[in-house]
């Protein structure tokens, strides 16, 4: 079997939205690519995307008028499967169907030379059992792009338990030499970067079916504070609710029903209702012309005249919201008695907890995320019994600069803290649980889900263990075992080390 990543001829089967992108891809990258599809014309139409494609490149003065030719010219339609008998390489992207893509890799077994590799770009189904219709499973395994391929600069390729190491290198060495980073990964339900990508979701449903928050206020949060490209409502929207709660049930089902992965009970009444999201005209959002319609924001109330505001010392904002307040004229107090509103700043405990453990009057006090810095939005949490003047005198006093404020009810963690927590525990377990490598999985979830950090690097960023104080105060306030912090997890915290240290070899 070859090693290096020279030119070689790959096929591709499928020629739609994902075999398309995987055609230019390996085309651009100097490979003669055979493409064929089972439906008559669509390799054929598939052949003038990529070309127009490629013309397209050369317009923007990002490619040759040279090099779209010799890229034409390597590229080919295939009427008949038979004339991929050369490929050294075929990728299958057709449709999720398990027996339609057995089917295929045992025709292709038959073609292909006995040290041609055969990968499968599917995105749910278990790779072996592909593998297990081969009579050379070691040469089966995933290769998993992204939509738009050319774009989403990463792909997994999936070891499944038969595939032989040669056959992994070779492929992270033709997708690398391809300008994508390959990130290798078990054979495990949703990958590497699917998995990784559900704490955003479970926990964002989970948020707003404790009535904490609204899924506006928890993509707000989620954007302005901590630098999502979107929260999950929005991505909820743009995917379609009625795809996305397939995947959220077949991941739960096929780790075993694993609490971490329970899909939310909000989810089946909504797809059956049609909302869908973009695609529908209305999800979790409204769409007009196309157009998100964005719920108002709640108004600023008007800041009552001589407000006086205790903040807990023990706060690690303190000083900066003793600042905030004198600037916005209130007076500050270094007895909590007198004050009108008393500002706490807990990590993982819920404002009622916080405030009966500092033995204060929980009518008149309001938390404040301690986890965004305070110039960006800050998350305001009341107490299950916070009177409506003293929320809004905290309101008032927190949106005083112009800064955007986000008010929620009482939970265990804010928004922020909850989601990162979560994100953080789901990261440490695949790293636990050795389905990828710590690279691998940090670069995967920055390039694949366009998150801003790494997630086990962004643990340590905010604190592993305030991450870890979360987890264990959710689990203690609801007994709901999807909060157990992973061993992986609590040993670094117990040992003071960085989340992305390896674990020991055996
Ligand atoms: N669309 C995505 O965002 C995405 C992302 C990652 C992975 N995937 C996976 O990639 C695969 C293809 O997805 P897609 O979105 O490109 O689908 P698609 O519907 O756009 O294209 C599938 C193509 O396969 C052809 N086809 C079906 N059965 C065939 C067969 N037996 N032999 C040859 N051709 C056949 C169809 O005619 C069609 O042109 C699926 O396994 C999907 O799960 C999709």
């Amino acid at each position: 079997m070859a090693t290096s990543s020279n030119t070689t001829t790959i096929g591709v089967v499928g020629a739609g939205t994902m075999g398309r992108g995987i055609a230019q891809l390996f085309l651009q990258a100097g490979h003669m690519v055979r493409c064929h599809d089972a439906q008559p014309g669509a390799a054929a139409k598939a052949v003038e995307y990529v070309d127009g494609m490629l013309a397209r490149a050369v317009e923007k003065g990002r490619m040759t008028t040279a090099d779209h030719q010799a890229a034409r010219g390597r590229l080919q339609a295939c009427n008949a499967l038979e004339e991929l008998a050369g490929c050294t390489l075929v990728i299958e992207a057709i449709v999720e169907d398990l027996e339609a893509k057995r089917n295929l890799f045992r025709q292709l077994e038959a073609l292909v030379a006995d040290d041609a590799i055969l990968a499968s770009n599917t995105s749910s189904l278990t790779v072996a059992e592909i593998a297990a219709a081969c009579a050379r499973p070691g040469r089966v395994a995933g290769l998993h792009f992204f939509n738009p391929v050319p774009l989403m600069k990463v792909a997994e390729v999936i070891a499944a338990v038969r595939t032989a190491p040669a056959v992994v290198q070779r492929l992270c060495a033709l997708t690398e030499s391809a300008g994508h980073r390959a990130v290798v990964t078990a054979d495990q339900p949703g990958f590497l970067i699917n998995h990784a990508g559900r704490g955003l979701y479970t926990e964002g449903l989970r948020i707003v079916e404790d009535q904490v928050a609204s899924p506006a206020d928890v993509d707000d949060v989620l954007r302005e504070a901590l630098g999502f490209r979107m929260g999950p409502f929005e991505l909820l929207d743009l995917t379609g609710l009625d795809v996305s709660a397939r995947v959220m049930a077949s991941i739960y089902e096929q780790f075993q029903q694993e609490p971490r992965f329970r899909p939310s009970s909000l989810v089946p009444p909504r797809v059956a209702a049609g909302l869908f999201g973009r695609k529908s005209g209305e999800g979790w959002y409204r769409y007009a012309d196309g157009q998100q319609q964005r719920p108002a924001a709640r108004p600023v109330p008007a800041l009552p005249t001589g407000l006086a505001v205790w903040v807990d010392p023990q706060s690690s904002g303190a000083d900066g919201l003793r600042a905030l307040a004198e600037a916005a004229g209130a007076r500050t107090l270094s007895q909590a008695a007198e004050a009108d509103l008393l500002l706490l700043q807990p990590w993982g405990e819920d404002a009622t907890s916080a405030a009966l453990r500092l033995g204060l009057d929980a009518a008149r006090c309001v938390a404040v995320d301690p986890l965004p810095p305070l110039a960006l939005r800050r998350t305001l949490m009341l107490t299950a019994v916070t009177a409506p003047a003293v929320r809004d005198a905290a309101h008032a006093l927190l949106a005083a600069d112009g800064t955007a404020v986000t008010v929620i009810n009482d939970s265990p963690g804010f928004i922020a803290q909850r989601v990162m927590a979560t994100i953080v525990n789901i990261a440490a377990n695949i790293a636990q649980r050795g389905i990828a490598s710590v690279a691998d999985l940090e670069d995967a979830v920055r390039l694949g889900l366009g998150y801003p950090r790494g997630p086990l690097g962004w643990g340590d960023h905010l604190g592993a263990a305030r991450l870890l104080q979360v987890l264990r105060a959710q689990l203690a306030a609801t007994g709901d075992p999807r909060y157990r912090p992973s061993a992986w997890l609590q040993r670094r915290v117990a040992l003071g080390l960085p989340l992305t240290t390896p674990e020991a070899q055996r």
